[in-house]
Parts: C-alpha cells; sequence; structure tokens
C-alpha cells in the first residue's frame, strides 16, 4: 500500500468496473475510500475482500485495502458522505435507444447527494463518469446551487475492463477540469503516487476529452482494419503496411495532423484517397471510413465558407496554396472558398507570400492563368494594401511570424480558419453567432 502523504476521505457512487477499480486502487493508495452502491450483493461482496466480478489483480488489492480499513462499501449515500472530502460518481451512463445517453443514474446520484447535504457543507463532486460535454454545467452544478461550498470537477476514466488495474496504476492520460482551480487541484492530487502529469483543463474539455479519445481509438480500429482489408485483396500483407506505418513517429504516430484546423488540398491527398476508394470499389470491397475521408473534408470546407460569407464588406484572405511555404494550387481548399466567395457577389483580394504572377512559371502559372484566371486576378502582391484595403481579414494558412504580427498590427477582425492566431476569431465562434 503507497501513502500519498496527502490522504484524502473519498465516497465512490457506484461500484460497477469503474467505481471499484477506482475505489480499489485509490484506497491502496493510501485514501480512505468507502463505496456506495445501492446494489447489495456489490457491497455485500467488499466488505468480504471480495469482487464483485473478474478483473485481473483486483481480487488481492480489494482484499488487502477491505484488511487494512481503507476500503469498505454501504448502500446508503449518508454513510458515505458524513465523512467525505470528495465524492467521485461512476454511475453508469447507457445508451438510450436513438443513441443519446441516459443520464438517470447520474441525476438520481446527484440528487442523493444533494439530499444529505446541509447549509455550510464543503464537498467536491467529481464526476467520472462518461458524460457529453455541458453535462456538469447543465445537471450537477444546478442541482448543487444551494451550497455554495460544494464545487464540481470532471475526472473522466480511461482504464479498459481486461488490464483496469494497471491502467489505473499506469495511467495513460489523466484530466481533471473545473471552473476552480483548487478543487480541481484537489482532485488530481488524489493521484499524486502515480507517475502521470495531470492534464488541467476547463470542466467541459474534460467531458469531451474522453470522447475524443473513445473516437480516436474507434478510428484507428477501422482505419487498421480498411487498410488490412484492401491489403489483403491486392496480394499484400496488411500487418507488414501497418507495422511500417508505425514506424514513423514524425507523421504518423504523432502530433501531426491532429490539430483542428483548416481543409487538406494538395497535389496528394485528394488524388490519392480517391485512387483508393476507386480501386477498393472494383474489388467490390466497401471502405466506408476511409470513402467518408473527402466528403468530411468538403463539409468542412462548407463550414468555413459559411462563416466567411457571413462577414461583412471587404475581405482580404491570406494565403492561397494548400498550406504554407508552397506555391502548389492544386486542389487548394482556399481556391474552392474563393469561387464560393465571388459566386455570391462578393468583394474579395488575396495574398499569398508565396504566389506572385510575375515571377511564378510553369505548370502552376498555366494553372493561374487558364483554370482560374479569376481567381488570380484577386491576388494582392503587398500584403500592406492588402491589410488597408480589408474590412475583415481571413487567414487561410498557417502565417509567418512576422506575418501574424502585421495582420495583429492591422487592427483588422480576423477569422483565423488554421487555428493559428491565438487572439483571431475561430468559425465556430462566428457560427455560434449567426
Ligand atoms: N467499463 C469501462 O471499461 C469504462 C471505462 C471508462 C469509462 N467508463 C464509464 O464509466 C461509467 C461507469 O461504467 P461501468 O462500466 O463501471 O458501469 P456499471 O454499469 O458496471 O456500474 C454502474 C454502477 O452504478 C451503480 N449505481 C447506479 N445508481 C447508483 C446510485 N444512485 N448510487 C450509487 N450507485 C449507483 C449501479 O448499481 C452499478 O453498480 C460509465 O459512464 C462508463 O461509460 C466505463
Amino acid at each position: 500500500m503507497t501513502d500519498t502523504g496527502s490522504s484524502s476521505c473519498v465516497a465512490v457512487f457506484g461500484l460497477g468496473y469503474v467505481g471499484c477499480v477506482t475505489a480499489a486502487c485509490l484506497a491502496s493508495s493510501g485514501h480512505k475510500v468507502i463505496g456506495v452502491d445501492p446494489d447489495r450483493h456489490k457491497t455485500d461482496q467488499i466488505q468480504q475482500g471480495r469482487t464483485p466480478f473478474y478483473e485481473p489483480g483486483l481480487d488481492e488489492i480489494v482484499r488487502a485495502t477491505v484488511q487494512s480499513g481503507h476500503l469498505s462499501a454501504v448502500n446508503d449515500a449518508a454513510d458515505a458522505l458524513r465523512s467525505a472530502d470528495i465524492a467521485l460518481i461512476c454511475v453508469g451512463t447507457p445508451s438510450e435507444r436513438n443513441g443519446n445517453l441516459d443520464l438517470d443514474q447520474v441525476r438520481r446520484v446527484v440528487r442523493d447527494i444533494r439530499s444529505h447535504l446541509v447549509a455550510g457543507s464543503q464537498l467536491i463532486v467529481c464526476v467520472r463518469s462518461t458524460v457529453f460535454p455541458g453535462t456538469c454545467e447543465e445537471i450537477v452544478i444546478p442541482e448543487l446551487a444551494a451550497y455554495p461550498h460544494v464545487r464540481v470537477v470532471s475526472n473522466p476514466e480511461f482504464l479498459r475492463e481486461g488490464c483496469a488495474v494497471r491502467d489505473f496504476m499506469e495511467p495513460s492520460l489523466l484530466v481533471v477540469g473545473g471552473p476552480e482551480a483548487t478543487s480541481v487541484q484537489r482532485v488530481a492530487s488524489l493521484y499524486s503516487s502515480l507517475d502521470v502529469e495531470p492534464c488541467l483543463v476547463s470542466l467541459r474539455a474534460a467531458e469531451m476529452i474522453k470522447y475524443a479519445c473513445n473516437a480516436f481509438h474507434a478510428v484507428k480500429i477501422a482505419f487498421a482494419n480498411e487498410i488490412g482489408a484492401l491489403a489483403g485483396c491486392l496480394q499484400v500483407d496488411g500487418r507488414e503496411v501497418m507495422e511500417t506505418l508505425c514506424q514513423d513517429r514524425k507523421l504518423n504516430l504523432s502530433a501531426a495532423y491532429l490539430k483542428p484546423g483548416f481543409a487538406f488540398g494538395g497535389s496528394c491527398l485528394p488524388k490519392d484517397l480517391r485512387a483508393l476508394s476507386y480501386r477498393a470499389s472494383r474489388q467490390d470491397l466497401k471502405l466506408p471510413l476511409l470513402e467518408a475521408a473527402l466528403p468530411s473534408n468538403d463539409e468542412h470546407l462548407d463550414r468555413a465558407v459559411r462563416a466567411v460569407l457571413s462577414l461583412p464588406g471587404r475581405v482580404g484572405v491570406i494565403g492561397l496554396a494548400f498550406k504554407e511555404d508552397t506555391d502548389d494550387l492544386r486542389e487548394s481548399p482556399v481556391v474552392r472558398m474563393l469561387e464560393s466567395l465571388l459566386g455570391k457577389g462578393r468583394d474579395v483580394r488575396v495574398y499569398d507570400p508565396h504566389i506572385r504572377l510575375d515571377s511564378i512559371y510553369g505548370s502552376n502559372r498555366s494553372y493561374i492563368m487558364t483554370a482560374i484566371p479569376h481567381i488570380g486576378r484577386l491576388l494582392e502582391p503587398e500584403i500592406g494594401t492588402l491589410l488597408n484595403w480589408a474590412d475583415n481579414l481571413v487567414i487561410a494558412q498557417k502565417p509567418s511570424t512576422e506575418l501574424a504580427g502585421r495582420i495583429a498590427a492591422s487592427g483588422r477582425p480576423t477569422l483565423d480558419l488554421v487555428g493559428s492566431l491565438p487572439a483571431a476569431l475561430t468559425p465556430a465562434a462566428v457560427s455560434a453567432r449567426l
């Protein structure tokens, strides 16, 4: 048993997979933990030093912590809340038939906790169940609003059944979010004996991160399976392909491409996705995930166009190539965006530090002069002229530090499609205003 030095008294509501593992592991870290569950079988089992379900390694921890007096289990919330500093909510949040989250257990447990509070009660109510962003603000905080010393924190659980104890003791991620720093720190300190740096975030971000992680894991599995299926049809060993893909830690297994920003384009990604889909269809192979990437990208571009169209007056766009530090215009999403703006009769000009009609040549020049001459005519060679002319700016490509400084100094309202300027408007913020 590890002693954290700063042990807390924790009431864990819900002794299912998450609650039972959390309760036992926190108890083994030296905290005093009382589990609460209306299910008598679960509480009786724990009181007898046994787990109510099979999970490798959990039995030993429950036995040891019950024996040492660090872990106990009750059916009545009052018994647990009498001495608790922190109430961890680990109740179930199953799916409704339409896919919506059933929050009945969360609502009931919060009401139960509230019914045992008195004026001046000091408690941190921490939601560990998976709940949609806004649940704490819209359901938990209003229910407890009459108790000003009761704080609400989100601390989602990332464990996987089958290796839940190891996942708890060696966490891949620790996320704690809330509106008030002291209670967030207090919840993070529950895990201070573990080798993990807590990510302290906002309340809604903490709730959302759990969904982002699970969606990412599901997309990774579906991606690997689709690549494997296509590889198999083409007499290629899919495992060899994916193992080699995973060797790339710069672009593949890394933070690259994992920041919300603008749509992708260029001469490779759209072309190669189209080729993969075409080749799969010739094999009568459906690859719904890979086939969804281009429509998803189109949808993202449409959202950006709607946000830009909502800007009043003259629009100055910064960036024309499909990304920074290139003059390649092939399949640039900015070209499509400008075509939409022109189609709506908007007064628009564009500046790109690497595209100057007088200096580019070859396929790029002929592309501008023949395929998109109407866009070529919008090019403004001097950034200063564009900044003076525009009523609103749109960043469609990551600017250099110097360019970002000039944009900020211009004082023009700026919509940032790529997410590179901290003070600028985001498309989501613009959509929220519409
Ligand atoms: N199981 C996993 O692998 C896993 C991993 C990470 C997160 N989660 C999330 O954690 C949450 C819990 O999952 P689980 O698998 O442990 O659920 P579970 O259904 O196994 O356990 C929920 C427990 O809550 C109890 N409960 C219901 N109402 C209660 C109340 N008012 N007071 C006290 N206890 C009450 C139930 O009796 C049950 O024992 C869910 O939101 C789930 O999505 C689960």
